[in-house]
């Protein structure tokens, strides 16, 4: 999709079926316009009085025009002033692309002109993540044509000085989108086509397309490392497991970033199997791997002033008879002993060996790590938001921050002292699960916790955010968000800003 951010008068001819998209609030019995012709503007107004228009938030009202400059008019709800949000306008622009889509429409005009301060990026993030389609293994369809795509957007706006501002906010947004939109593909891959090696190999074809520096770590040598819980989660699959490390280097003076995603590419549970039903979402066990990888290649692209390193632990748990047991005790990279009492507690295992080789090798000032972690988050958040635990205040809420800039929300969660307790090993170190129902999300966050030392930390559990979510116009309940992309990118590129 282009965009330009042109002025009133500026905007030039763009072939295909054009489409003026006239933004609307509730409060109002017009819309002011700067394009749009008397007769138009008079018919909308007649519309609004019959209140056959409302524009309600979300609501769309399409009119074919002709003999115009463009062959239709859409009419978007943005809801009443007082209320309205920059999340208003990226659902909106969600729900328009429906009506967009249905006409068939090529080249969007959005006329921001007649408001000073409509955040016209989210618009564009909406557009973006609604037009996603994962059509990788369908057979185009035999009757009927083609779903169109919009392949021009023009936002204009009446400030002169505020265009070329507008046009980087916008371009960022496209570039952030278009790589959530590429984390989304890798999560539809189901895992006999995305394997940890062929998760590796993709995120290594990324690397050298953005310009990100690539490492692969095979299973030899994360035995010589001592990353024994990461290979122990492993051991059941005939696929080998993965570590894959990126780096995007600023300047050597520049304080280092790190963020580490749960790349299990098919949880079955292992020998502590899991039950059939909706066993194949399962394949979206690594959404917290694509997560990273895609804010990593949107990094890339932004270029912050800051050091970012990505590590991602891959593997495939399945039972075997090679597979790790209930009860088995593993050593993780930190010298710390692990009761596997349920293998189906997987997750932790492998960030336990990837933050601990984070926090000895890299030493970054911060960790955020991103991973589908328990199903107890679902229980307690739904799909709306993401589960935030921390050790560190500063770092939780600048993440919060970010998480209500970008709308991928996150609610944080305590890790009092207190819950260490639960997960003491009975003859280890430390066991993998806590009692049965009890704090389910916090106990990962604790378990994790034991493997960061004193670096500020914060653990996102994305298990109901990552997929499943329904009714947020821009996201489709058949598809994965992408969700943590446009967060972590909001939030390493606001701690490079922090760091001067
Ligand atoms: N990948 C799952 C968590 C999950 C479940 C994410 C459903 C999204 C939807 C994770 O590996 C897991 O199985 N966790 C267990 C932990 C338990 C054994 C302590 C769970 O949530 O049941
Ligand atoms: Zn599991
Ligand atoms: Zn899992």
């Amino acid at each position: 999709m282009k965009i330009h951010v042109v002025q009133p008068g500026q905007e030039f001819h763009v072939e295909g079926e054009r489409c003026l998209v006239v933004p609307m609030f509730q409060d109002m019995n017009t819309v002011p316009t700067s394009i749009l012709s008397s007769e138009d503007e008079a018919l909308i107004s007649g519309l609004r009085k019959r209140s056959i228009l409302t524009a309600k938030a979300g609501e769309t009202y399409y009119i074919r025009t002709e003999n115009r400059a463009y062959e239709g008019i859409l009419v978007v709800g943005l809801g009443k002033r007082d209320d309205f949000e920059p999340e208003t306008l990226r659902r909106a622009a969600g729900s328009a692309c429906r009506s967009l889509q249905t006409n068939r429409v090529t080249a969007v005009v959005l006329d921001a002109a007649p408001y000073t301060d409509l955040p016209i990026e989210a618009f564009v993030e909406g557009l973006a993540l609604s037009q996603y389609q994962f059509q990788l293994y369908k057979n185009p369809p035999k009757d009927g044509p083609e779903p169109t795509q919009i392949e021009n957007l023009t936002c204009i706006i009446s400030s002169e000085s505020a265009v070329d501002a507008a046009q980087a906010r916008c371009d960022a947004a496209a570039i952030v989108c278009g790589h959530a939109n590429w984390a989304r593909d890798l999560a539809h891959q189901p895992a006999n086509h995305l394997t940890p090696g062929s998760l590796a190999q993709r995120a290594g074809e990324m690397a050298a397309a953005v310009g990100l520096e690539y490492e692969h770590l095979d299973a030899e040598r994360m035995a010589e490392l001592g990353m024994n819980a990461l290979l122990a989660v492993g051991k059941g699959s005939a696929e080998p497991p993965s570590f894959i490390i990126l780096r995007y280097r600023y300047d050597v003076k520049a304080p280092t970033l790190g963020l580490v995603g749960k790349g299990i590419t098919f949880d079955t549970g292992g020998i502590s199997i899991k039950p059939s039903d909706g066993l194949h979402e399962m394949k979206y066990d690594m959404c917290g791997a694509a997560a990273v990888l895609g804010a990593m290649a949107a990094i890339a692209e932004l270029k912050p002033s800051i050091n970012v390193t990505a590590f991602v632990p891959a593997a495939e748990n399945v039972p075997g008879s090679r597979a790790q047991k209930p009860g088995d005790i593993v050593r993780a990279y930190n010298g710390k002993t692990i009761e596997v009492n349920n293998t189906d507690a997987e997750g932790r295992l492998i960030l336990a060996d990837a933050l601990a080789y984070m926090v000895d090798t890299e030493k970054p000032a911060r960790i955020v790590d991103l991973a589908t972690l328990t199903g107890a988050c679902i229980v307690a958040l739904g799909h709306q938001a993401a589960a935030l635990l921390s050790t560190d205040d500063d770092l939780a809420n600048h993440i919060e921050e970010s998480a209500n800039r970008t709308a991928e929300r996150v609610w944080r969660l305590p890790l009092w002292a207190d819950y260490d307790k639960l997960i003491e090993g009975t003859h280890a170190d430390l066991c993998n699960i806590g009692p049965a129902r009890e704090a389910g999300t916090i106990v990962g966050g604790v378990f994790l916790k034991a493997f960061v030392g004193d670096t500020p930390w914060a653990h996102l559990d994305i298990a109901g955010a990552a997929w499943g979510v329904k009714n947020v116009p821009y996201w489709s309940e058949k598809y994965a968000t992408g969700y943590g992309v446009r967060l972590m990118v909001d939030w390493v590129r606001r701690e490079a800003e922090r760091n001067g």
